[in-house]
């Protein structure tokens, strides 16, 4: 709190700690670039999802003004209507059709004739890329006019864009769906027996590979460890992700399975589209075999068995659980536009900077009716995407009802480096897939629920410099009721700096403070809210998976931990990326992540319930 204050003092100085906290992932990120398990380009993508740990919000976080339960602009169709086709009308595909359905060629057959031949608009600004502000934030107006001269998109590059926009909602998606008689984003048809099966299937999908499939090996040990119960699918992109050992024998034992991508399919992929990083998630979701999925990061973890989420109300309205970033919308306006969706010069709410205007005016609130373009935050008006912006490292889907949602979705990540990234963000934070699904189903005129409670910055104040450092963000619960009076839960805790790379835990004294040599606790913060010791129980996971020297000769915990086994737990033989670098671990270990654990062990206030094995 000292320091939030004094950060509200002192813009300059917090200009400075973000520029310094820069310069620090940017060492942490070269590092990460010569470390021997290099994987691939996925890794500094997804990096780049958190640019920078931001420091302690200037405004307390509370209940941030947006609406919590988005009425959907309906341009195409009435509302209440699904997206799917009536049974009656739907077509049979002939065998050659089946075929690439099957192997899901049919999403991306011809995608070529959308493609938009003009320069990419990434990072071509006017003058500067969109300021990157808190939602809450109330001194900065993010007028129509400021938002549509961020980016410099050329009137051809637009018109191209409008173009290929309109025939792939118009044109593409009625010829996937109505003709060739797709009900779901996969390759089962209502017409097939397995079908009774699927409907109302649900289950969690991650993305692995390399280093990928360690975090989210560390994910799934929390999922089950917190109680969650539904199959798990690990996505590898292709066949040389594909850790046989780990898939084969590891993830059996925890309801997972490995679904190996066509490797085929994802190399020609990769050479028509680039596809590659953030795009994986929309080639998981298609070849998943669940109809409802809930989508984690592979650093993102429960905090408890969230299986609820599908049966929430939230849910049953909508089919689409989001959660908010923290960040002010920066969308181009002209990508309404482009989408064919009308912004009305209508403000449906306030935001903070009408508020702070009136304030400073000692002044009431003018009524919402006489806001103009000019002098009103754009994405106030009626038709436009509210704020907050969306944080996409975790999402529950239903693949039926939104199937037109996920095709516009694929459509925006195909076409997202070049185009939709940067015209949905602007180069403000975290520019990637993150708005593709909420401006997929808004611009359809699909419902979805984006989560009101802005999340909460979980870290500490360092000792080294006496600022507020996060480490992680704590999401809450969709359902919580504001009226209850109690706290919401933390539900996720997506912990993006540092991630579980042992590399990056010991050199970037994450864990332990280069001087002082004293241990911390990186998400005490959380602890009272969900009721255990965080810390303690990811490296818990950690430690007996990375550790050959965590047991000793029997196989045993040397910390006299009951449960864990060195046969079933450690995780060298599965996983190269654990296994190839057993020595320099078991150095880190010894050095670190054993006497860590200890300590965590020792001075937790959560001894009964944290450890899970
Ligand atoms: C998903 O949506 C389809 C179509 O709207 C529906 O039949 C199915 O029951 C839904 N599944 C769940 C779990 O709500």
């Amino acid at each position: 709190m000292v320091v939030s204050k004094h950060l509200r003092r002192n813009r300059a100085r917090l200009f400075l700690a973000v520029a310094s906290v820069s310069i620090l992932l940017i060492l942490s990120f070269t590092y990460q670039s010569v470390d021997s398990n290099e994987y691939s380009v996925i890794d500094t993508d997804t990096i780049k999802e958190h640019p920078v740990p931001p420091p302690k919000p200037q405004v307390p976080l509370d209940f941030p003004p947006a609406v919590e339960e988005i009425a959907p602009h309906s341009p195409k169709q009435p509302k209440g209507k699904t997206n799917r086709p009536q049974s009656n009308k739907i077509k049979k595909p002939t065998p050659d059709q089946l075929k690439t359905i099957r192997d899901y060629t049919v999403f991306f057959d011809k995608l070529e004739d959308f493609a938009i031949h003009a320069e990419s608009i990434k990072d071509k600004y006017t003058t500067d890329k969109a300021k990157e502000l808190f939602s809450s934030s109330d001194d900065f107006l993010f007028s129509k006019q400021y938002l549509e001269n961020v980016l410099d998109i050329p009137q051809d590059t637009f018109d191209k864009l409008k173009n290929s926009h309109t025939r792939y909602v118009e044109q593409r998606i009625p010829d996937l769906v109505d003709k060739l008689g797709f009900s779901t984003f996969g390759n089962i048809l209502e017409s097939d027996k397995e079908w009774n099966e699927y409907q109302g299937s649900a289950g969690y999908v991650l993305v692995g590979g390399g280093r990928y499939s360690w975090l989210s090996y560390l994910v799934i040990r929390q999922i089950r460890a917190s109680g969650g119960k539904l199959p798990i699918e690990l996505f590898i992109p292709t066949k040389s992700d594909y850790d046989e050992e780990f898939c084969e024998k590891v993830l059996p034992k925890l309801n997972a399975r490995c679904n190996v991508f066509d490797t085929n399919l994802a190399n020609n992929l990769a050479a028509r589209f680039k596809i590659g990083g953030y795009q994986y998630k929309m080639l998981a979701l298609i070849s998943s075999k669940f109809e409802n999925v809930l989508y984690l990061d592979s650093d993102n973890f429960p905090t408890k068995n969230v299986e609820y989420l599908f049966e929430s109300k939230q849910y049953k309205d909508s089919h689409l659980l989001l959660w908010p970033d923290a960040w002010a919308r920066t969308t181009n306006p002209k990508f309404f536009e482009i989408a064919g969706v009308e912004v009305k010069e209508n403000k449906l709410r306030y935001s903070a900077y009408d508020k702070k205007q009136a304030q400073l005016a000692d002044k009431p609130l003018d009524p919402l009716s006489s806001y103009t373009f000019e002098n009103s935050n754009f994405h106030d008006f009626e038709g436009s995407l509210p704020d907050p912006t969306s944080e996409t490292g975790m999402l529950v889907i239903n693949k039926t009802t939104h199937l037109k949602t996920l095709l516009l979705c694929l459509y925006y990540n195909v076409f997202g480096p070049d185009f939709y990234y940067p015209i949905m963000t602007q180069g403000s934070a975290g520019e990637g897939d993150k708005e593709s699904f909420i401006a997929a189903a808004h611009v359809l005129g699909n419902r979805y629920f984006q989560t009101a409670k802005q999340f909460r910055w979980t870290g500490y104040v360092s000792e080294a410099d006496g600022k507020f450092t996060s480490k992680a963000l704590g999401h809450f619960d969709p359902a919580y009721d504001e009226q209850s009076g109690k706290e919401a839960d933390i539900i996720f805790m997506h912990l993006s700096y540092p991630k579980y790379y042992p590399n990056w835990l010991v050199d970037n004294h994450d864990l332990v403070y280069e001087k002082s040599g004293k241990h911390i606790r990186m998400y005490a913060d959380i602890n009272d809210n969900v009721g255990y010791d965080f810390d303690l129980r990811v490296l818990q996971f950690f430690t007996q998976g990375l550790c050959p020297n965590y047991f000793n000769e029997e196989g045993l915990a040397v910390d006299g931990t009951e449960g864990p086994r060195k046969s079933k737990d450690f995780m060298g033989p599965f996983l190269p990326y654990v296994g190839s670098d057993d020595e320099i671990n078991s150095k880190r270990c010894e050095e670190v992540f054993i006497p860590h654990l200890k300590w965590l062990k020792e001075t937790t206030q959560f001894p009964d319930n944290s450890v899970i094995v």
